[in-house]
């Protein structure tokens, strides 16, 4: 019997990285996955391999710079399975603008893409976990959503929102929707090597307790913790899963 059998899960950026672990774990954990991202050809293969491990799932391709694709996304969830028992807000880009250059289209952009798509999927799905109970909405934010560590203004920013809009939504929907975050530290996936990959983060890793950067798999394992019982009495928490970066 898997941990979340009956469940339906939307994971959002699911088409890679650590949204791709977790879709994977979710699935094997018995719930039917929604894969959410731009890239059809990788959503396409997370799907049939999610399939050929024996789960379900579908792809909705939806560009959360568009912020009407969270309403697609829920009309894709609704029509294929009815219903949604766990959300995870994990799509996100990075922006590598710093504050004096930063247009606004640059900061827009990036806060809508990983804030603003969150909270109105949020929205969307909220009524029907309400309802339901026992219902848990991930929010992925960043260690920098903790402190700056770079000056990347846009980003910085938007994690820092993503903490605030999970503790805002903690509270709002609480008891019948737990709401929780991951802070993740350096994770090997195509956005840390979009800057340069694990050899780039050398004075990370040095101030890291565990001295490696992370594997989206122990992302996953996290938001299976904050998508079932086992964290019962988890609510409002920003767990950062970083290898213990400062400790
Ligand atoms: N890797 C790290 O070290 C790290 C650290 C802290 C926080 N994070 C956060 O972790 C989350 C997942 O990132 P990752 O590291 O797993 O990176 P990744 O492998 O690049 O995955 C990012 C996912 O987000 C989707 N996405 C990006 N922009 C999108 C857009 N405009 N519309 C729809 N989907 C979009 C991508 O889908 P498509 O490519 O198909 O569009 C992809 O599935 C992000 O929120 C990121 O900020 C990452």
């Amino acid at each position: 019997m898997g941990k979340l059998d009956g469940k339906v899960a939307i994971v959002t950026g699911s088409t890679s990285g650590m949204g791709r672990e977790t879709a994977y774990l979710f699935a094997k954990e018995g719930a039917k996955v929604v894969v959410t991202g731009r890239n059809e050809a990788r959503a396409k293969a997370v799907v049939e391999k999610i399939k050929a491990d024996g789960g379900e799932a579908i792809y909705v391709i939806a560009d959360t710079t568009d912020l009407k694709s969270p309403q697609k996304i829920f009309d894709a969830t609704m029509e294929a399975y009815g219903t949604v028992d766990i959300l995870m807000n994990n799509a996100g880009m990075l922006s590598l603008a710093q504050f004096a250059t930063c247009t606004a289209d640059e900061f827009l952009t990036a806060i809508n893409v990983n804030v603003t798509s969150a909270m109105l999927l949020s929205q969307l799905v909220a009524p029907i976990m309400k309802e339901k109970g026992n219902c848990h909405i991930i929010n992925v934010a960043s260690i920098v959503g903790w402190a700056a560590h770079w000056g990347f203004v846009a980003y910085v920013t938007s994690k820092h929102a993503m903490v605030g809009l999970t503790k805002a939504m903690a509270n709002e929907l609480a008891p019948e929707i737990h709401v929780n975050g991951i802070c993740p530290g350096a994770i090997r996936t195509a956005m840390l090597d979009s800057v340069g990959g694990e050899d780039a983060f050398g004075p990370m890793i040095a101030r890291t307790a565990l001295k490696r950067v992370g594997e989206g798999s122990e992302i996953a394992s996290v938001a299976l913790f904050l998508a079932t019982n086992d964290s019962s009495f988890v609510d409002g928490q920003l767990i950062r899963v970083d290898g213990g970066v400062d400790v």
